[in-house]
Order: C-alpha cells, then structure tokens, then sequence
C-alpha cells in the first residue's frame, strides 16, 4: 500500500476556505496538492477557488483573467471502462495507468480543481494515488541529475483515444524545470511509455544531436523513473475520497492514477483545468 495518506482539511464553510486562502496556497506550495471536506460546494464557488488559487499560483483562470472560456469537464470513468473494458479492476488494483497530464501539449494543465459531486461508492475504493516529480528527482545521484539537466524531451500526446493519431511533430522541452512555487527541481517525464507510439524521447543533449550512449542512459533513467512511481511506496501519495471532496492539485508536479473498485453510476466530479496560459491545452488563447 502507498505509504502517505493525503490528510484533508476540514472546513465548515466556502467562506471560511476564501477567509483562509493565503495559509491554503502555502500549503499547497508546499504538498502541491490541498484537499478541503466537510462543505459541498456549488460549481461557481469551485470557479472562485480555482481562480483564487490561480492568482497566487499563477495559473489560469484568476481573478483578472480576460478571457472567459473555462476548461471544465465531467468525469464518472465510463469512457475508460467501456474503451478497456476494465469493469473488474478491484479497489487495489490500477484502473487509469500513472501519467503526467497532458505532456506532449503545447499548453498542459498546470493544475486542477476535482470536486466529487457524487460518491456513494464504499470509501476506499477509487482510491487517487500521487506522486511529485520532484521526490523523483531526488532519488538520482548527483550525477544523474547532471546528465538530466541536460536532456531536453520531444513529447507526443496520445494518452486519450481521440488524440493518437495526428500529431506530426513533437513538444520539445527541458526535462529538469524549476517549479515556481516549491523552487525545487522537477523530472518532467512521465510514466506513460508509450499508447501506440512512444510518447516521449531525448530530443537533444546539451544543445546537441544525442550520442547512442546518451539516448541508452536517458532511457535507462526514463524507466526507474517509471519503476519509482508503480513501486516506490516512500513517494506514493493516496487520496481516499468522500462525498463533496474538493481537491486542488499542482498538475505540473503530481503524476497520478486511480485504482479500481467502483460503478461509474456511483460516482463522479467536476473539474476544472488550470493553464499557465490562457487557453485551453491545445493552444494559447489569442
Ligand atoms: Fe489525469
């Protein structure tokens, strides 16, 4: 079992979350993610979290945003269940694989904001697991973490079934960033391999074409990162959920995945995607 249990904080009211905001994006700084229980909260006032946080963490929507579009969306799990037919995964094993959000977009999701509407599931079962790219980081040696900080990736989309096929060139990016809030290193990978192609590769090396030797390292540290987040219990994180469960997550640090157990009838939230840029992760607004 994962080790961490992501203990939430109880609140008694919206107000009391808006009253207290600053305390709760230290600690969210800090966790990269924040969870509030105790008060269901309407879809408007999760928009005015969200964009509370967004003026702090710096991400879209906030307050001053000009542009109007929101990115939200509705989650049961049906999709995924159908699509894979996995309707008998149990509430201790995986149901949707470990991944780092949108990677390979041109503007991922930096954060979000879940709201579980609805769980009448029996608690402990769907359970969320995480895991920050910076604990990850730090399980290199020093000289590792040279050779990364030189990597620069080339990712490709595809974690969704309507968005494999098409995209001709790759997002290049480094792979050692800072995170803005912690000011600690993170390892932008992601344990998502491949769906039908591969979904990431070493695009240059100190400003270079790679050696054989340097793409044969950068996979072989590629995959203990990936072995780190299924099997390393001392970074996981867990989320067990309940009803009205609000959960604000740092989505450039948290890999995530959800575990099994539960009808798609008997629960779902309603999130909201939060971007470095305005827009959506398919483009910038204009
Ligand atoms: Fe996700």
């Amino acid at each position: 079992m994962p080790q961490k249990i992501i203990e939430p904080i109880i609140v008694d009211s919206f107000e009391s979350i808006v009253l207290n905001i600053d305390s709760h994006v230290d600690k969210f700084s800090q966790d990269a993610i924040v969870v509030f229980r105790g008060v269901p909260l309407s879809r408007e006032q999760q928009l005015i979290i969200t964009s509370l946080f967004g003026d702090r963490a710096g991400w879209f929507p906030n307050s001053t945003s000009q542009f109007k579009n929101v990115w939200s969306y509705e989650e049961n799990h049906s999709f995924t269940m159908e699509l894979y037919n996995k309707y008998d995964k149990t509430k201790d094993e995986i149901f949707l694989p470990w991944h780092l959000e949108h990677i390979g977009h041109e503007n991922p999701a930096i954060g979000a904001t879940w709201n579980m509407e609805k769980f009448t599931s029996e608690e402990g079962t769907g359970n969320t697991l995480f895991a920050n790219i910076c604990d990850i980081y730090d399980i290199f040696s020093p000289d590792e973490q040279a050779f990364l900080s030189k990597c620069r990736v080339g990712a490709f989309y595809g974690f969704a079934d309507d968005e494999i096929a098409e995209q001709k060139t790759p997002v290049i990016y480094d792979a050692v960033q800072v995170d803005k809030l912690s000011k600690r290193n993170a390892l932008r990978l992601s344990p998502v391999f491949d769906v039908q192609r591969k979904m990431f590769h070493l695009h240059s090396f100190d400003g270079i074409e790679p050696t054989f030797m340097e793409h044969e390292m950068f996979w072989k540290l590629s995959t203990r990162f990936t072995e780190s987040v299924y099997d390393n219990e001392n970074i996981q994180q867990v989320h067990v959920w309940k009803q009205h469960d609000l959960v604000v997550v740092n989505l450039f640090l948290m890999v995530h995945a959800v575990l099994g157990g539960f009808k798609s009838s008997d629960r779902f939230f309603h999130g909201y995607w939060a971007h470095a840029h305005e827009g959506s992760k398919y483009e910038n607004a204009q």
